[in-house]
């Protein structure tokens, strides 16, 4: 479902975000990416919907090449790929529902969009999806009326709402408390299972990807480290994803 092919990514800086990577994931895998701060998860995850470029390789998704995708064939591969951002990306001042309809733009002209004009068939879609999250009764609420757990529960029924095949989370409970983000984690994985889509989410939580994912893979210096099921990641293997450092070790809750 997602291929990378010999993917390396190089900032205009020289930095390079992503080196040499080979990778297949799976229709209705539940992917973690791991890693360090600055290993390249975000840098990884967003070039898979190509909010960034890539210099070299080749990344598909569904068989359709997204990094040389133009125009409209672009917008077309990018319809299937929802993204969930850690400080949620809504639009605070409008409502739940205005919020979750935006999944639909990808389906419908400009000019209706412009005006608002949302079928009957989207404002059902919108509220199955904010059933789904368990928070159909904010639906006429403002998103900056809610809390970040909510908000991200938005942000997750928008991705539902555009009728997403793939999720790409980046860091989605980074910033919330330890109930919320179960709750949130929780969602995820049952979107995965009922609605087999698929997921790929950073975390930097060692406990969080054990404990979600089908399988983790750890990065570092935008290299894969390790690829593997969940219960093969040891406290060696997240050693090796973590270098080996202490202070890191204690942080992440590794016993060293
Ligand atoms: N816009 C950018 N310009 C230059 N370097 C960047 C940019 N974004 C990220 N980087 C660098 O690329 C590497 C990977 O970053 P990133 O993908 O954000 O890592 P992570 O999400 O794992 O923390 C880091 O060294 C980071 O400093
Ligand atoms: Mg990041």
């Amino acid at each position: 479902m997602i291929e990378l092919r010999n993917v390396s990514k190089v900032y205009s800086n020289g930095t390079k975000g992503l080196d040499d990577i080979d990778l297949q994931i799976k229709e209705g895998e539940f992917v973690v990416i791991v890693g360090l701060s600055g290993a390249g998860k975000s840098t990884l995850l967003r070039s898979i919907n190509r909010l960034h470029e890539i210099s070299e390789g080749e990344i598909t998704v569904n068989g359709n090449s997204i990094s040389e995708a133009k125009g409209n064939e672009l917008y077309r591969i990018r319809r299937d790929i929802g993204m969930i951002f850690q400080n949620f990306n809504l639009v605070r001042r409008s409502s739940v529902m205005r919020n979750v309809l935006s999944g639909r733009v990808g389906y419908h002209s400009t000019l209706k969009m412009i005006l608002g004009l949302f079928s009957k068939q989207d404002k059902e879609l919108a509220m199955n999806a904010l059933n789904r999250v368990n928070i159909a009764e904010k639906a006429y609420i403002r998103a900056d009326q809610l809390s970040g757990g909510q908000q991200q529960r938005v942000s997750i029924a928008r991705a539902l709402a555009q009728e997403a095949k793939v999720i790409l989370a980046d860091e989605p409970v980074a910033s919330l408390d330890p109930i919320t983000t179960k709750q949130v984690m929780d969602d995820l994985l049952r979107i995965n299972q009922e609605l087999n889509i698929t997921m790929v989410v950073n975390l930097h939580s060692v406990d969080l990807a054990r404990k979600y994912a089908s399988r983790i893979i750890g990065l570092n210096k935008g290299k894969i480290v390790f690829d593997g099921k969940a219960n093969e990641a040891t406290e060696e293997v997240f050693a090796t994803i973590y270098g080996n450092h202490e202070l890191v070790a204690e942080q992440i809750g590794v016993a060293k």
